[in-house]
């Protein structure tokens, strides 16, 4: 156990939503992606050991196709020893309502929420543990999100013509994990549904509720399994990793 309290002596804070109901269409694979194995492990287990190795996380929900809970527990987690208790929760439509599924699961025991995308397989449990950290350090925050400054130069762009070149420095892009105090994040999904908001992380929805959500610098090589030619490059990342151990 890396990081916090462990599991063992204490009473852990934080409560993980794996997000995996998504029908991985760029991948464009029978089946989808979150069940593709890298280096015999599908990539679904790798992040769920990450945050199973955390020692403030109390509770892993994984939030995939009702009709393929079976088979995902089957091949994803129950061949795995896994120290935190595993729950399933249905997916809905998009990805936000997946989170609101999955955060149903999560009881008032739990302080904190933190959302990953369960096809970001190289997440570290050390990452997952000063992302909570960082928020738990910060009493006036709502959330801590890990993103990377953005790299590429910049180009606002209207039907091919380029309008403008922003200044990079403020421009970071956002991964997950991304952690929440309970209470506020409930409030946020709870307010986005009566309005009719969606965005496209789960941040977004705390700051239109003006909160404060802070950034924690991650490593651009969390990338997400997202197209076919992203496998070949988590892949290599995988086994540079096992050799590293
Ligand atoms: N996700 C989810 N529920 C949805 C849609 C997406 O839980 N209704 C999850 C995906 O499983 C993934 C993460 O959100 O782990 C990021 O989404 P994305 O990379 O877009 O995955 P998919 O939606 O599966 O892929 P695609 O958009 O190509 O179909
Ligand atoms: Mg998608």
């Amino acid at each position: 156990l890396v990081g916090l309290e462990g599991k063992v002596d204490k009473e852990p804070k934080t409560a993980a939503i794996i997000l995996a109901g998504g029908q991985g269409e760029r991948f464009g694979r029978d089946g989808g992606k979150q069940l593709v194995e890298i280096a015999g492990k599908p990539v679904l287990t790798w992040s769920a050991e990450a945050f199973d190795a955390v020692g403030d996380v109390g509770l892993i929900v994984v939030v995939c196709p009702k009709e393929r809970q079976a088979e995902y527990l089957a091949r994803a987690i129950d061949p795995f020893p896994f120290v935190t208790p595993v729950v399933m929760a249905p997916a809905g439509d998009i990805r936000q309502e997946s989170a609101f599924s999955g955060l149903e699961y999560v009881d008032d025991r739990f302080e904190f929420v933190v959302l990953h995308d369960g096809a970001r397989p190289l997440i570290s449990p050390e990452l997952i543990a000063h992302t909570i950290s960082v928020l738990k350090g910060n009493v006036d925050a709502d959330g801590a999100v890990v993103a990377h400054p953005s790299v590429d130069t910049l180009k606002v762009v209207e039907n091919g013509v380029i309008m403008g070149t922003p200044d990079r420095t403020v421009f970071w892009n956002a991964q997950t994990p991304q952690v929440f105090r309970t209470g506020i994040y409930r409030r946020a999904h709870a307010s986005a549904l009566s309005d009719g908001f969606v965005g496209t992380d789960d941040a977004s929805l705390i700051e239109r509720l003006g909160g404060k959500v802070l950034v924690v610098e991650g490593k651009r090589d969390n990338i997400k399994l997202t197209v076919p030619e992203d496998y070949l490059m988590l892949a290599a990342a995988v086994h540079t990793m096992l050799r590293e151990r």
